[in-house]
């Protein structure tokens, strides 16, 4: 814990936090805690020895939301037994339902949403000496002008504390938030309010810092992350001046972005991406479907066309650039053919994995309103296993393309196979890390080299992991990352 932590405050409070959702919610949590570890709060795994208790929600499909609303219900029980416990929701589904929440949990104190995230430590306070309930939420998106409505969802981000990230080595740092594509299905530009771009100089502010601290790879977050703009003394800064100004930062070794939105994928992009050599060699950009009719349902802006015109962009400007996709299944009024579309665009592109989900419909959101969600279950759910079939082959294949090579790996520690083994086993560990492709790489060596930037040749491969042995001779480092070994 840092020195500035309030010491008059009481040390006992034991707070329990789960978080589900994107990376912006893992993100928030992180603030949230290293905010509530300077009043001196412990953190405490297990939901029974908490008095305080919190959930970080999403909204984006109802799965998500009734992962909460069942914790929520089984906290119940907890609360009558400590009547003195408060217990939180916030977030998406916090700034989505509001009083909705104190209806369906009525034991729930808190409810504060993604605008509102600097009120928790004063809201936990207040919630546990007056035993009032209290909502913090931002204006909802028709209940304002687009100046109102912005100002009152707030980018929550303080300066952290080095100790609440989940590895010292790698951060994510904010560079706006909200969205205002209004894809129909989504409920994001509900939940997080008008597209913000933050001033430069606190990103990079905030990027200096973070490589004082010892971070070496920063992950810029945004729901349309390239589609940055910002206004800073005179000139508009956008996603490609952010990588070539956070480039400079001495210490920091890699830079990555999420999520990246089709139409917004610009040449001067590209080309800074491919003139960085710390840039990855990773772009998540989601096309959602393959086919025109559902895209224009779906509202995304662009056709299957653009889409391959900016992928063939891509290809041509970073060549060994690995591509991700989402894509949406059983969006209403799916035929098969239509699907079958989606299908192709997996097999033209060759993503390097793709997020495929289940059309879920969310109130509030156009396509809840207007179209009817006619896909049943069964064939979303067989809809779904195709995609993830085809998907899961592409990528073997595509893995197995490594063997035999060398890539350079950020090691981020121990795998999860050798968590679940244990950590006390003799004998060399499992570590695991990431290539500048954003590929997962499993190895043997030693867990101080956690935070190191190792090479590993590969031997074998699955759908989403590369395995392999660290290389200990000499090997020559190119612009990307697929190294050749010499021999
Ligand atoms: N901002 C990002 C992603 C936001 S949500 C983007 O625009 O790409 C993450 C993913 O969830 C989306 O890419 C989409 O594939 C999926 N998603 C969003 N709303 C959904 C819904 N109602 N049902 C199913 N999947 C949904
Ligand atoms: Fe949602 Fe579309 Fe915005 Fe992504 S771009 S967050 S899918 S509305
Ligand atoms: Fe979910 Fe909110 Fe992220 S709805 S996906 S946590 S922006």
């Amino acid at each position: 814990m840092t020195d500035d932590v309030d010491k008059t405050a009481d040390h006992n409070r034991k707070l329990f936090i789960e978080t589900v959702g994107c990376q912006m919610n893992m993100l928030d949590s992180e603030l949230v805690v290293a905010a509530l570890r300077k009043q001196g709060y412990e953190l405490t795994g297990d939901v029974q020895d908490a008095d305080t208790i919190l959930f970080n929600t999403c909204s984006v499909r109802e799965h998500a939301e009734h992962k909460i609303y069942s914790a929520l219900g089984r906290l119940k029980f907890a609360k009558n037994a400590r009547p003195g416990r408060v217990i939180g929701v916030l977030g998406c589904m916090a700034q989505k339902d509001q009083e909705l929440i104190f209806q369906r949990a009525p034991h729930v104190d808190l409810v504060v949403g993604t605008g509102q995230l600097a009120e928790v430590p004063r809201l936990i306070d207040e919630a546990r000496s007056d035993r009032q309930r209290s909502l913090a939420v931002s204006l909802d998106r028709r209940d304002g002008t687009r100046t109102t409505v912005a100002e009152s969802f707030q980018s929550y981000d303080p300066l952290r504390e080095p100790a609440m990230r989940p590895s010292p080595y790698q951060a994510f740092v904010r560079i706006m938030i909200g969205c205002d594509k209004f894809c129909t299905y989504c409920v994001v530009p509900m939940t997080r309010g008008p597209e913000q771009g933050r001033p430069p100089r606190d990103i990079l502010h905030e990027v200096r810092v973070l490589a004082d601290q010892g971070v070496k790879e920063i992950t810029f977050l945004g729901q349309t992350v390239n589609s940055y703009k910002h206004q800073q003394d005179g000139r508009t800064w956008r996603l490609a001046d952010l990588l070539h100004a956070a480039h400079e930062v001495p210490g920091i070794e890699r830079l990555k972005f999420v999520t990246n939105y089709p139409r917004d994928m610009t040449d001067d992009l590209l080309q800074a991406i491919r003139d960085l050599p710390k840039a990855a060699r990773y772009l998540h950009v989601p096309a959602q479907h393959g086919c025109d009719e559902v895209l224009k349902r779906m509202k995304r802006g662009y056709t299957v066309d653009q889409y391959r015109e900016m992928f063939a962009r891509v290809r041509e400007a970073l060549p060994d650039c690995a591509v991700s996709s989402d894509f949406i299944v059983g969006f209403c009024g799916e035929t098969e053919e239509a699907h079958q579309r989606s299908l192709d665009l997996i097999r033209e592109c060759r993503f390097k994995n793709s997020f495929i989900f289940k059309y879920s419909p969310r109130p509030g959101t156009k396509a809840y309103d207007n179209l009817a969600d006619d896909i049943p279950e069964d064939v979303k759910r067989r809809r779904n296993a195709e995609m993830l079939t085809l998907q899961n082959q592409i990528s073997a294949e595509d893995n197995a393309a490594f063997i035999g090579r060398a890539v350079q790996v950020l090691v981020e520690g121990y795998s999860e196979t050798q968590k679940k083994q244990g950590l006390d086993t003799p004998g060399p560990k499992q570590l695991t890390g990431r290539s500048m492709c954003d590929r997962i790489i499993a190895f043997e060596g030693n867990p101080r080299l956690t935070g190191t930037l190792v090479d590993v040749e590969i031997h074998d491969v699955t759908p989403t992991t590369l395995i392999g042995q660290i290389v200990t001779r000499a090997v020559q480092h190119g612009s990307g990352d697929l190294l050749p070994i010499l021999v």
